[in-house]
């Protein structure tokens, strides 16, 4: 029997597909290579803007149609999207051939509902609320790749960004406690994986539901020192990441000066209206801070444009945050109204053609910063973690701060250290020579 898993949205969903593998595979799958060839398909779903939500809902269709051919194929749709209420009785009621929806507290009883969905043809459904769910340790995990894992340490969000529909579908946020991260960073690092990130909404929350001084700066010291690698964190949020954390970072060992920091907008009104809790100076003192502290630093964020109320003006304090940071790379969105969240009720929404030219000139800048930043690197020399073959025959890797490089060399170097001499770059990457050869 085989398996085909297709993951929409953040690395938190690409996490919880490597959970969903590892419990189906250890229901007798194995991975398809391709859909065609799957006896069970996975849409594992993300709802953070319409266009994703628009996606899903085509690909339930192909399948519906390719399971009228393929009658024991089991097709299973779940995650953010379904998390919704409406989103999962609209499923339910217009895609018959979907056996089982799953909620994004359910993954663990994946087993057994696929046992059920096999054993009678009825519809599925589980979608819980996350109130009273513990987190389960010990699920198998299938992970994707052999150098860089996942590993998270908070669920759900408590922020209410008022343009977000996380916290509704992901719940409040829950630590997981320490020992048993610190325990899945050892055995990662036995097993050889070289670069550790770790996941939730918002990092810089971490463990201040314990309520017993337990914080994120002391989690990143204890796993410091656990070996040589690379320890990397996202997302943060600019209102709880401070400087004294910056400072830890800094005497770090392992931690990468690489911080994906969201702005969002960069003008204080519409920060105000987005419930963000921090004004453009602050996130600007903040940024200044981190390239005095780690001058090697490189910065990523999301920013987006076209929230209800947003003026020229206050898009062009959004231009002039991206002018001043010179962030390395940014993931930049057009407002997307999300039913039930507060923003979905503000009066003045900005018409799409304002958002696609905004979200145009935006894209135009921070390829120009990308490019300088990337610029800047040419000459320098940087350690490499080889990942393998990219395109045209190169290795490819990333920098600590996440940079790929690509470069001629042999595929042994592939999960080793190596010095690269940077010689040439572009928007997305740079290019360069082994040192030595
Ligand atoms: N519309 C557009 N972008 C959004 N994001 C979150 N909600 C929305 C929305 N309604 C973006 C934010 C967030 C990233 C993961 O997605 O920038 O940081
Ligand atoms: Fe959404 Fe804000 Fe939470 Fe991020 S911090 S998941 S943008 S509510």
């Amino acid at each position: 029997m085989k398996y085909f898993i297709e993951v929409w949205g953040c690395q938190m969903n690409e996490h919880d597909a490597e959970t969903l593998s590892g419990i189906i595979e250890e229901r007798g799958y194995s991975k398809a290579e391709n859909y065609l060839d799957a006896d069970l398909i996975l849409l594992h779903t993300c709802c953070i803007r319409a266009k994703a939500e628009d996606k899903v809902i085509g690909r339930i269709g192909v399948l519906s149609k390719l399971k009228k051919k393929k009658k024991h194929l089991i097709i299973a749709v779940g995650g953010c999207m379904t998390q919704q209420e409406d989103v999962a009785r609209y499923i339910e009621k217009r895609f018959k051939e979907v056996d089982i929806i799953y909620g994004t507290h359910n993954l663990n009883e994946f087993a057994s509902l696929l046992e059920s969905a096999k054993a009678d043809q009825k519809q599925i459904k589980a979608v819980s609320d996350s109130e009273g769910m513990d987190i389960r340790e010990y699920v198998p995990i299938k992970r994707n790749d052999k150098l860089k894992a996942y590993v998270n340490i908070i669920y759900g969000c408590n922020n209410f960004c008022s343009y977000c529909i996380v916290p509704y579908v992901r719940g409040r946020e829950k630590s997981r406690e320490i020992k048993y991260i610190i325990q899945e960073v050892k055995e990662l690092l036995d097993q050889g994986f070289k670069d550790i990130t770790l996941l939730g909404q918002n990092v810089n929350s971490y463990g201040k539901d314990f309520k017993d001084g337990t914080n994120f700066a002391k989690l990143l010291k204890e796993l410091d020192v656990l070996g040589d690698y690379r320890l990397r964190f996202m997302s943060s949020h600019p209102r709880d990441f401070d400087e004294a954390l910056i400072d830890v970072i800094k005497d770090s060992k392992n931690v990468c000066h690489q911080i994906h920091l969201p702005l969002q907008s960069g003008s204080d009104k519409i920060i105000k209206e987005m419930n963000r809790g921090y004004t453009k100076k602050h996130y600007l003192d903040l940024t200044e801070y981190i390239y005095k502290v780690l001058p090697e630093a490189t910065i990523s964020t999301d920013i987006i444009v076209g929230f209800p109320g947003e003026t020229e003006e206050d898009f062009q304090d959004t231009l002039d945050v991206v002018e001043k940071v010179g962030y390395d790379q940014a993931y930049m969105f057009q407002y997307s109204i999300r039913e039930g969240t507060r923003a979905a009720k503000m009066t003045e929404q900005i018409p799409e053609a304002i958002k696609k030219e905004r979200f145009q000139r935006l894209l135009e800048l921070q390829n120009k910063k990308s490019l300088e930043r990337n610029n800047k690197m040419i000459g320098k020399i940087v350690e490499v973690l080889v990942e393998g073959f990219g395109e045209r025959n190169n290795l490819t890797g990333r920098t600590s701060g996440n940079k790929v490089v690509n470069f001629k060399g042999d595929k042994k170097l592939t999960g080793k250290l190596v010095w690269v001499g940077i010689t040439d770059a572009n928007t997305w990457s740079l290019f360069g020579k082994v040192k030595g050869e």
